[in-house]
């Protein structure tokens, strides 16, 4: 058991589950950021933003005295064995990822552990391209502590696998560990921490070097980013040929157990804060290293595409969308949560103003943020029913389970005329096109 504690730079989505998930189990955390506002929320049991089951988590290890926030990076190295680093990368417009912050966090950590005579571990968590951990922590904790990667302090990098919505499920239940190690200590201190930490649970573990363990995340990311523009491509070219289905299609090819079915759902593309960012990235570094990645860049290219579908399907069937109202349901970049970054909804949205329809959208979670999206350029409703009443077309663009439960008569009854464009095939083709004008991704005419 690590007797001292850990800490956790960065109280985003993966720091503040990874704090939870540790304190859940009784670890005593400190989580830092310098945003005294945002510590002092949490510390309250609010968490800084939406994900399922957080708050309530969040509020029993605060109370306990598990999980503190701190603004002072300072006090929280001093305090612990081990600090995580989890800030973020953003892009850059080049696509490479930008380090500020994991700069600014090495900087700091050094400046503390010049002031602590103990060994400590550093882990870098956060997504960073290969050699960032060995050229640019390093290197920076060692000027600034006067100290010795080895000997008076550790280095792992340990990436995380955390879906948005299941965050903390998946922080208890890792598919895998996986340890990038600068030397055998530093693997050895975090492979007993796992070993502790999830005790039965405990997944297989991959040590390797930090290199390593670093391209392995971007290899992840991308691979499922592949496999989701791979069935939209195959979703576009159903709907060329009579009678085909793209989800018949995904399950028959989903059964193989050397493909699985899980990440082969046609729709609109990949959003949220790491597909986009991450093959971005891994196609900017290849470029950097003289290697033109062909097949990322496909990748990127299908799904750059991918939300305009839906706008060529509702004319295809309704014709011109000048001064219609068209019914949006979904904004978020995926259900159960109010992420709106590179929700694939921007382009949807963006596209129909372009094409003069008026645009009524509703979110259950997600309209403070796309507020700050689309401003008042287009009207929010507060229910499915709501946003439905006398459009003239209705495109589902986010899967949540309570645009599931509309039935046909619900789009019959308040929509001046009743088109559904399912762009995230949640309806039952044959149930909808029987009562109603409906067309789907990857479904022929
Ligand atoms: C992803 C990875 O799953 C996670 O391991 C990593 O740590 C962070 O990035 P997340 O962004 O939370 O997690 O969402 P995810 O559930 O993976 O979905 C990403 C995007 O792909 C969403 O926009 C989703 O709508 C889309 N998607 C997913 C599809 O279009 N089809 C699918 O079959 C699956």
């Amino acid at each position: 058991m690590i007797e001292n504690g850990i800490s956790i730079v960065g109280t985003g989505y993966v720091g503040l589950c990874t704090a939870v998930g540790f304190a859940t189990k009784g670890y005593k955390v400190i989580a830092t950021t310098h945003d005294a506002e945002k510590a002092e929320l949490i510390n309250k049991g609010a968490p800084p933003f939406f994900e399922h089951g957080l708050k309530e988590i969040l509020q029993k290890v605060v109370k306990k005295g598990y999980l503190k926030c701190v603004p002072d990076r300072e006090e929280a190295v001093l305090n612990t064995e081990i600090t995580m680093i989890s800030v973020s990368t953003p892009s850059q417009p080049d696509g490479s990822i930008n380090l500020q912050f994991i700069k600014s966090s090495a900087k700091e950590i050094g400046e503390a552990l010049n002031k602590k005579d103990a060994y400590h571990l550093v882990v870098v968590k956060s997504t960073v391209v290969p050699g960032t951990t060995e050229n640019i922590v390093k290197p920076s904790i060692e000027k600034k502590s006067g100290k010795s990667c080895g000997i008076d302090f550790g280095l792992c990098m340990n990436p995380e696998f955390l879906r948005e919505g299941s965050a903390l499920y998946d922080t208890l239940h890792p598919d895998r560990v996986i340890i990038g190690e600068y030397d055998e200590k530093s693997g050895d201190i975090l492979g007993s921490l796992y070993q502790d930490f999830l005790g039965r649970e405990m997944p297989p573990m991959i040590r390797t070097n930090l290199p390593t363990a670093e391209l392995i995340k971007y290899a992840n990311n991308a691979f499922l980013a592949t496999k989701i523009s791979f069935i939209n491509t195959v979703a576009n070219v159903c709907q060329k040929i009579p009678r085909t289905d793209v989800t018949k299609i995904a399950e028959g090819v989903g059964l193989d157990k050397r493909i699985s079915p899980l990440f082969l759902n046609a729709g609109l593309g990949y959003g949220g804060s790491c597909f986009p960012k991450d093959v971005k990235a891994l196609i900017a570094l290849s470029k950097s290293l003289g290697y033109s990645p062909v097949l990322f860049n496909a990748v990127e290219d299908v799904n750059n595409a991918q939300p305009y579908q839906v706008v060529t399907l509702a004319k295809k069937v309704s014709g011109d969308l000048a001064g219609k109202r068209v019914a949006v349901l979904g904004l978020a970049f995926k259900p159960n949560t109010d992420d709106m970054r590179e929700a694939v909804s921007i382009k949807v949205i963006d596209k129909l103003r372009e094409e003069g329809a008026r645009v009524v959208a509703y979110d259950p979670e997600a309209v403070v943020n796309a507020r700050n999206v689309f401003g008042d350029k287009i009207e929010y409703a507060k229910s499915s029913i709501e946003c439905l009443r006398d459009a003239e077309c209705c495109i589902v663009v986010t899967e949540w389970d309570e645009f599931k439960q509309l039935e046909p008569e619900d789009f019959i009854k308040h929509m001046k005329s009743p088109l559904v464009i399912d762009g995230r095939r949640i309806y039952t083709p044959q149930k909808f096109s029987r009562r109603l004008m409906f067309a789907a991704i990857g479904l022929s005419a």
